[in-house]
């Protein structure tokens, strides 16, 4: 480790050594600082996803050109730093300059400015390119690729030669491959990077840089990654990503349940390992997400409370990824869901949250959550008891959406005992809400307060079985395109989950689903085959190829929550 003053002495000297370059001399001075604080320093950090990074262009995806309040947003609520997933491949002009166009650049350098100019640390990298020309996991020349890595790279490290040290390089996201010989060349790529970035001069040869693994997971990282040999002298750490498992965070197979004792402990086990692999090295999750908008609040709460307590204990800092439609309404400058915000800043820091019971158990039948207050249509108003994981916290405060404190013991009472509470809701209350009559929908959410940690937000929601428009049953596969169908929502605004068995019963997808729970036998996966919209439910063109394929009517079961018996409809895709 360096001091401040012995770390300028050698750099010094290394510029009077090294053999004169057209090296960039910037005015002003740089504050030097170790990679350690650095990670210490941007946790916890937010992703500004779908945006830079979008193809061809910033726009072409689902955001607008991000504008300088969005990282007010993000400062308010407590993140430190934004890593810009920057996609440079429309950009680059032909062999041997590979010039990057000037706009782009200077683009690059005002968004990264927006972001330090508020004191938040960035970090700059290549983003989707390792989808594009910067794959190396088929049949590419490798010197090629490598010559046009080095010329991309000696631009932006120019461009941006002379920021601060709030800014961090990332040589490429998630770049593909899975073999030892693919790891050795994301070795080289790290390398190459840092010479480089580190020939370009200015503040570089001091900057942060975040190395990465094969597939910026933990295993192959863990796997292959080999600290870079050479004279660098900048100060490192490894970069890596987490979204696991699968099933949970991307809403596949039905999984709507999370916080087993097994997945608690599977999580812990993969941070625990790759730390354990570079002990000395410093850490940083540079993208890791349990969507708002797919996945069920009460696990989601549990996942990411565990998630960041687990990353803190392991010395691993995180940066959320938020694709514009997960976490930061960024036209509303509403957070989607402001508990899990509070959730991450609290756990960062070692406070404890308390959190919405919920089912754990993934071959349960049903699942319960504390995150909704459900009330079915046609049903009395009775009390309703929500269960809370204190975590040894008291309920201190609750408050609907407009603000009305409620009072104890008319509105609610709480019973406390081996480290849960019961909140009861009183019949008194909830009539001010809910009714047997009511039209479904959400009613209000509740606020409730702790004596420490994040605030639970609690829906009230009055719900039936959706309506497909015009009661629609079934329609003929067409491979192709995807099917939407337009719903009448009737309560929470969304799907749960997908069933879907061809009329002999075969599985649509995924035939080993078959040794999961009754909430997942069969099941399909968001995205892949199902989604919805805030008009439609939508089968994918690619669930339509594979029934319109395989020549035979298959049902086709959305669920919705509560995922209770009942509240499901079938439809069918004819051949
Ligand atoms: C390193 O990581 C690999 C892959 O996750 C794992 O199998 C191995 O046990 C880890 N090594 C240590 C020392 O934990
Ligand atoms: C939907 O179809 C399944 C069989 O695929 C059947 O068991 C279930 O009863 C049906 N539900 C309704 C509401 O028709």
């Amino acid at each position: 480790m360096f001091t401040m003053k012995s770390r300028i002495v050698v750099v010094a000297l290394g510029a009077l050594l090294s053999p004169v370059f057209a090296a960039v001399q910037c005015p002003g001075t740089f504050t030097p600082i170790t990679a350690n604080d650095w990670i210490k320093k941007i946790d916890p950090g937010w992703n500004l996803g779908n945006t830079l990074d979008a193809v061809p262009n910033e726009g072409s995806w689902n955001n607008p050109a991000v504008t300088p309040d969005t990282f007010d947003d993000v400062k308010k609520a407590g993140f430190k730093s934004v890593r810009l997933p920057i996609t440079w491949t429309t950009k680059i002009g032909p062999a041997p300059d590979f010039k990057i166009n000037d706009a782009w650049l200077e683009r690059v350098a005002t968004v990264t400015k927006q972001v330090t100019d508020r004191g938040l640390y960035a970090i700059v990298n290549v983003h989707h390119d390792s989808w594009e020309w910067f794959d190396w996991s088929g049949n590419a020349n490798k010197k090629d690729l490598e010559a046009k890595f080095v010329k991309v790279w000696t631009q932006i490290a120019t461009k941006l030669a002379c920021t601060s040290s709030l800014v961090a390089f990332e040589p490429i996201n998630e770049p593909k491959g899975t073999t030892k010989a693919q790891g050795d060349f994301m070795n080289r790529v790290n390398e190459v990077f840092l010479k480089a970035i580190n020939d370009v001069g200015g503040f570089n040869p001091q900057r942060v840089v975040t190395l990465v693994g094969l597939g910026e997971d933990s295993i192959k990282t863990s796997q292959f990654f080999k600290k870079p040999p050479g004279s660098w002298k900048n100060p490192w750490a490894i970069q890596y990503h987490y979204y696991s498992p699968y099933d949970f965070v991307f809403s596949a197979w039905g999984k709507t349940i999370w916080g087993s004792n097994e997945d608690l402990t599977a999580m812990e086990t993969d941070l625990k390992l790759i730390r354990n692999n570079f002990t000395d090295v410093p850490l940083v999750i540079g993208e890791y997400a349990a969507s708002a908008a797919s996945t069920e609040s009460a696990a989601r709460w549990k996942w990411f409370d565990h998630f960041i307590r687990m990353a803190a204990k392991y010395n691993t800092a995180t940066i959320l990824w938020d694709n514009g439609g997960d976490f930061l309404d960024r036209k509303s400058h509403q957070w989607r869901d402001e508990t899990v915000m509070e959730i991450i800043v609290n756990a960062q820091k070692g406070v404890k949250n308390s959190l919405a019971d919920s089912t754990v158990d993934d071959k349960a039948d049903t699942q319960f959550t504390s995150a909704y207050i459900f009330h079915k249509v046609g049903a009395e108003v009775a009390d309703q008891s929500l269960p809370f994981l204190l975590n040894g916290n008291t309920v201190k405060k609750i408050t609907a959406s407009d603000g009305s404190a409620l009072s104890t013991p008319a509105d609610y009472t709480v019973s406390a005992g081996n480290g849960k509470a019961n909140i009861v809701f009183t019949k008194a209350f909830l009539a001010k809400h809910i009714s047997s009559s009511a039209p479904a929908g959400i009613k209000t959410t509740l606020t409730i307060q702790f004596s420490a940690g994040a605030s639970a937000r609690v829906q009230i929601v009055q719900w039936s079985v959706p309506q497909l428009q015009g009661g629609a049953k079934s329609s003929k596969a067409v491979a192709g395109k995807d099917l939407e169908i337009p719903i009448a929502w009737k309560g929470l605004p969304r799907v749960a989950a997908v069933k879907a068995t061809f009329n002999d019963g075969e599985f649509m997808a995924d035939d080993w689903t078959k040794y999961k729970g009754k909430l997942q036998a069969g099941y399909a996966t968001y995205n892949n085959h199902w989604k919805w919209d805030e008009k439609n439910i939508i089968i994918t063109k690619d669930a339509m190829g594979i029934v319109a394929q395989k020549k035979k009517p298959a049902t086709f079961t959305f669920e919705f929550f509560p995922r209770v018996p009942g509240n499901s409809i079938n439809y069918t895709l004819t051949v």
